[in-house]
């Protein structure tokens, strides 16, 4: 990949547009994902989510009583002073994705990241007349700009097949690509259920090429099917047409004291965080599932853009609903919304809108 842009680089600076040429690599360079979280009560947060008809109950932590506000207030900042990060503009958003498809494929935090977005573009255009539909798919659609983002929920990405000795995860086996290829911007993730186990998992064999077994390393059965995502990739997305993301793993903040490293002595889950980390403190920090994501990343031909939200996410330990949702619980996985997935979807934003710009 490196090469291939360095060539590219070489020709165009070679023919026309050395500027042109010059900027993309600067582009390049700048990476968007080391920074800190400055406080930022003029800007923040874009939306007001009492304000915002998306937000389901997992994660309105307002609706549900959260008294603190102050993990609204923070931005993102691009530590590489040769990189921004621009305020989300939704009208500009609306107006280049004109006549596009936007998908979400995932778990419960793509879902996150779903309810973000539409909080985000309702918040530009909150008088334009949006239409709402379950089936086939849950799909909000900015009729104005025929605009329509699609949640595809898959907790694995790969098949689980009914089979006469009961479900079975086959890691080989991904039908939806030929409906997600149909997509212009994809934005993929998987992680979460990889370790899950108990009735809830939604298989019962798990099947790797001709093996069927009860269960099997769960890393290796992740890596298998990250494979399997990244073949369909390389062989059947037209990544002309098509954008295509993929969130790396978003950070739980359970068990503090033992987990993360910053020393709260007898801390066991996130409900008393209303700050966030100092950057630098999460040096080192990169999940075994997080290596596995970029090696597979690293190994596919076609360009897929790597939303590596690991670490920024991590430094927001006050980020999460605790026991401000309206399932009951403590839930130190997701994130409330307005909160940190903004911050995902601005870089989405940005990435897109440069790249068709
Ligand atoms: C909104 O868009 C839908 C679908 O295009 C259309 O049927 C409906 O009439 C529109 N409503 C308004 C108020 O414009
Ligand atoms: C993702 O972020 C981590 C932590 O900042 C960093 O170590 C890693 O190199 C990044 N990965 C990519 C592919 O940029």
């Amino acid at each position: 990949m490196i090469r291939l842009a360095l060539v590219l680089a070489a020709l165009m600076a070679a023919g026309r547009g050395a500027a042109a040429a010059a900027n993309s690599i600067t582009q390049q360079r700048c990476d968007l994902y080391q920074g800190s979280w400055v406080p930022d009560s003029a800007d923040c947060p874009l939306y007001d989510s009492s304000a915002c008809p998306f937000i389901r109950k997992e994660f309105d932590c307002l609706k549900y009583g959260r008294p603190d506000h102050q993990y609204l207030q923070y931005r993102w900042q691009p530590s590489d002073a040769a990189c921004s990060l621009p305020r989300f503009n939704g009208l500009e958003f609306l107006m280049k994705m004109k006549g596009k498809k936007i998908m979400f494929v995932g778990d419960s935090l793509s879902m996150n990241q779903y309810d973000s977005l539409l909080c985000m573009l309702h918040a530009a255009a909150p008088n334009s007349n949006i239409t709402r539909d379950s089936q086939p798919l849950p799909t909000v659609t900015f009729q104005d700009y025929g605009v329509s983002i699609i949640l595809f929920t898959s907790h694995y990405l790969v098949d689980i097949q009914q089979d006469k000795i009961g479900p079975v995860l086959n890691l080989n086996s991904m039908s939806s690509g030929n409906l997600w290829k149909q997509m212009d911007v994809l934005i993929f993730n998987t992680w979460l259920w990889w370790y899950r186990t108990g009735p809830k998992q939604g298989w019962e064999y798990i099947q790797d090429g001709k093996t069927i077994s009860k269960d099997m390393n769960r890393m290796t059965a992740f890596t298998r099917a990250l494979q399997t995502w990244a073949k369909w990739v390389d062989s059947s997305v037209d990544t002309s047409k098509t954008a295509l993301f993929f969130q790396g793993v978003s950070p739980a903040h359970y068990d503090l004291c033992s987990g993360a490293g910053w020393g709260e002595a007898g801390v066991r889950d996130c409900s008393r965080e209303t700050t966030p980390i100092a950057a630098g403190a999460t040096r080192g920090v990169v999940p075994l599932a997080l290596q596995v994501q970029e090696d597979i990343l690293r190994s596919i031909r076609k360009p897929v853009h790597f939303l590596n939200i690991t670490a920024m996410s991590y430094m927001r330990k006050d980020g999460h609903p605790a026991s401000h949702n309206g399932l009951g619980g403590m839930d130190c996985t997701h994130w409330c919304v307005a909160g940190v997935p903004d911050t995902w979807n601005q870089i989405l934003s940005t990435t897109l809108l440069t790249q068709s710009g």
